[in-house]
């Protein structure tokens, strides 16, 4: 895969995603935003692959937002289809991913930066990350999920306060607020995720894909969270990777899994 303004690493059983535009902390233009959901699509249909990692290159930014200098004369219908295309190609398509994807936040995460952070299934954040929903400073709103994924992460007060201030909090924040789940040395940020993936890759990816689907689909208007865990969980009865698991415990072995 070649991108413009995106790097591909694979190792193992991980894929790498650096999204690349470091002159512009890496803000997410029309063109970043596309080439992620082809990459996202790629590594997700990629067999060999069964965790992700997203990151920002340089030391500075992960994503410093969506790219202002792209929306900033939009209209009205313009701003909607915006976010609309957003929310369907990347944020919601990050969310609902079959294979899990681990947002390594390596610096500012601010505005789309921190949206596309939280629609990954877990964070982790270097010492030195910034996090924020900086919008109403510009006269908009979080346009990517973010009023509705912040306050599912820290809760609707901490979240209110966010987006209204305006504010940056850092990582140590951050982790107590329940938006990361730790905090470690920028040095360290990637090896780390890599620790975390592959404890990931040791258990059944199918088994984790439907838990995924279970726990997004309490956040899912209209859809019942409990049915939908019953559901997936009497359709894992059926898998190879049900039979090699509990074979593998009875027979005091290691699951050898698809
Ligand atoms: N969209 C477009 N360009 C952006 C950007 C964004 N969200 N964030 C940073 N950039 C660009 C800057 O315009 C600058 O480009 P230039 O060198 O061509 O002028 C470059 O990235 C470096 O940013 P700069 O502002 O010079 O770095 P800084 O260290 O002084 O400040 C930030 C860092 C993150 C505090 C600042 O860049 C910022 O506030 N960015 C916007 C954050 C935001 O509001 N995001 C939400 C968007 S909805």
């Amino acid at each position: 895969m070649k991108f413009e303004n995106l790097i591909i690493d694979k190792k193992r059983n991980i894929g790498i995603i650096t999204i690349n535009r470091p002159s512009k902390l890496n803000a997410l233009n029309k063109a970043t935003i596309e080439e992620l959901h082809i990459a996202f699509k790629v590594l997700n249909k990629n067999i060999e692959i069964k965790t992700i990692i997203l990151t920002g290159s340089g030391e500075k930014a992960f994503v410093a937002g969506a790219d202002i200098s792209e929306f900033a004369n939009f209209n009205i219908e313009e701003g909607t289809e915006l976010a609309r295309k957003g929310h369907e190609i990347l944020f919601n398509f990050v969310q609902n991913l079959e294979t899990p994807v681990i947002a390594a936040i390596n610096g500012f995460a601010l505005g789309g930066g921190l949206e596309l952070a939280m629609a990954a299934h877990f964070r982790v954040a270097s010492i030195n990350a910034k996090m924020g929903l900086p919008e109403v400073s510009l006269g908009v709103i979080p346009g990517y999920g973010g009023t509705q994924r912040l306050p599912q992460l820290v809760g609707k007060g901490k979240a209110m306060e966010m987006i209204m201030t305006a504010s940056m909090i850092g990582a140590e924040e951050a982790k107590e607020w329940g938006l990361v789940n730790y905090v470690v040395d920028q040095s360290e940020l990637i090896s780390f995720c890599e620790k975390l993936a592959e404890k990931i890759t040791k258990n059944s990816s199918v088994a984790i894909s439907a838990a995924i689907k279970a726990i997004n689909a309490n956040y899912t208007n209209g859809v019942n969270g409990f049915s939908v865990e019953i559901e997936q969980f009497g359709i894992s009865f059926g898998t190879n990777d049900f039979k090699e698991g509990t074979t593998a415990f009875l027979d005091k072995r290691k699951p050898n899994f698809e």
